[in-house]
């Protein structure tokens, strides 16, 4: 995806979504990044919002713009979040967490009125499940986890192979501390019956299936930005 159609998706979302004075929650990507410019710029215009990060790399960048920030913990509930995605279907499930951060990205999309994500057409796919599916677990037995995660994709006929995430030689550890696995898969049929068996997995703190909480979607193309909505 260019950096000049993620900039047209969150410029679009700015216009659509934003009312100065609104509770925001910022997700975390290379995409919803232009969206945090995009609020540092129009508190530095003088508008005023107070917004939750979903991750530390977030975090930094809205400090360093200035934008003000807060804690779920302090507002508990959010106008609107704006993130990007790594797959939306049709219904506008989503496959979230190539960034490690779908965690903190679904506890805030959870506590938001309205959640809305902004992508191009690389992130749009008929079935979920040719990205692998992000997952954070508890260090703790963490392999025996897998081995239970690998057990409710075949539960489900989905083919798949649960793999810990590496980068440059070492584990990927999440903001939360903990570790992040991948599931491989060969389609997911029924996200919402595959969240709901992993939503039963101890160990599993979160998967990245986000299912019925996207509003919407800016779809940016050449030809402009498109907004999508669930479709049944
Ligand atoms: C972060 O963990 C993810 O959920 C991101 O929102 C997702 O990976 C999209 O990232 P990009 O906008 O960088 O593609």
């Amino acid at each position: 995806m260019s950096d000049h159609l993620k900039r047209l998706a969150a410029e679009k979302a700015a216009e659509c979504e934003l009312r100065s004075g609104m509770k925001l929650g910022l997700g975390t990507g290379s995409t919803a990044k232009h969206f945090v410019d995009i609020v540092g710029e129009r508190i530095r215009l003088g508008e005023h919002y107070l917004c939750v990060p979903t991750s530390e790399a977030t975090r930094k960048q809205a400090e360093s713009l200035g934008v003000p920030l807060t804690t779920l913990d302090q507002i508990g509930e959010i106008d609107v979040c704006v993130d990007g995605t790594d797959e939306f279907d049709p219904a506008l499930s989503l496959i979230k967490g190539g960034g490690a951060a779908h965690l903190r990205e679904k506890m805030v999309a959870l506590r938001s009125k309205r959640m809305v994500v902004i992508a191009d057409a690389s992130k749009k796919v008929a079935r979920l499940g040719a990205f692998s599916l992000p997952l954070e677990i508890v260090p703790f037995a963490h392999s025996v986890t897998a081995q239970a995660i690998e057990k409710a994709f075949a539960g489900l006929g989905i083919k798949g192979e649960v793999r810990q995430r590496v980068k440059d030689g070492a584990p990927v550890v999440s903001d939360n501390g903990n570790l992040i696995y991948d599931g491989v898969n060969d389609g997911i049929p029924d996200p919402a019956a595959l969240a709901a068996k992993l939503d039963g997995i101890t160990g599993l703190v979160e998967h990245g299936l986000f299912v019925g909480l996207c509003s919407a979607v800016y779809l940016a193309s050449d030809a402009g930005v498109a907004v999508i909505t669930p479709s049944a």
